[in-house]
């Protein structure tokens, strides 16, 4: 069991501008010829050989699997239709209780957990397979918490000058993170760290 925290950064570390919106971040995820199909959500990327083979390799990992998001993202994503990645069940970490207007249909996969340990340990449980975290602020509790195995980073070779950071009010303290993976796609280099 494996619980990874996975984002598309630009340069000078940002995963979307103020307001929230991703820009060319996510530029990649339709500039190459190979079609890699997203598990979960209904969406067809369109990648380089090489992010593909990458990619692939990620969300089969992901495959029923359970997901950890912050409120933001789900909210943002409106709950991905009710189809979270991955297919398998979604903890949304939240002080606040499911939207009034989301259908119990729609509930289905998802549970609202009020703190971001207990998601994560429900999450653990509830499948085997990569655990994926969402949601910046969710990521840095993990490391905080040393929560996460993973770090992952699609480096977008863009800067984005203000908005939201992958890694905001960290301190040195975490140590170092060791790099067991580099893959170089078009318009993006893929990183993946182990946490020590
Ligand atoms: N570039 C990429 O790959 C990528 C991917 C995904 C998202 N994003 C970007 O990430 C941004 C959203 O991430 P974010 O970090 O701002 O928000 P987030 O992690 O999705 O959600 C933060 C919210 O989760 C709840 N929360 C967080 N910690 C909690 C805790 N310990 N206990 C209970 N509830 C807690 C709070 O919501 P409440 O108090 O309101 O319940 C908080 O406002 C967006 O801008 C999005 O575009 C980028």
């Amino acid at each position: 069991m494996t619980v990874v925290a996975s984002f598309c950064m630009s340069l000078d570390g940002f995963v979307a501008r103020p307001d929230d919106s991703v820009g060319p971040l996510f530029d990649w995820y339709q500039g190459g010829d190979v079609e890699v199909p997203m598990i979960g959500y209904p969406i067809d990327f369109h990648v380089s050989p090489a992010s593909a083979s990458y990619l692939r390799d990620f969300l089969e990992s992901m495959r029923g699997s359970a997901f950890v998001c912050g409120r933001r993202v789900f909210d943002y994503t409106h709950g991905w239709g009710g189809n979270p990645p991955g297919a398998g069940r979604a903890f949304v970490v939240t002080h606040r209780p499911p939207p009034s207007d989301w259908s119990s249909a729609n509930l289905a996969p998802f549970t609202f957990v009020s703190d971001v340990a207990g998601a994560v340990s429900q999450a653990r449980s509830a499948g085997d397979g990569t655990v994926g975290v969402s949601g910046p602020s969710i990521a840095q509790q993990c490391l905080r918490l040393g929560l996460l195995d993973e770090v992952r980073i699609d480096l977008v070779p863009v800067f984005l000058g203000e908005g939201v950071r992958y890694f905001a009010g960290l301190d040195s303290g975490l140590g170092s993170l060791d790099l067991v993976e580099v893959v170089a796609g078009d318009g993006v280099t893929h990183l993946r760290y182990r946490v020590g």
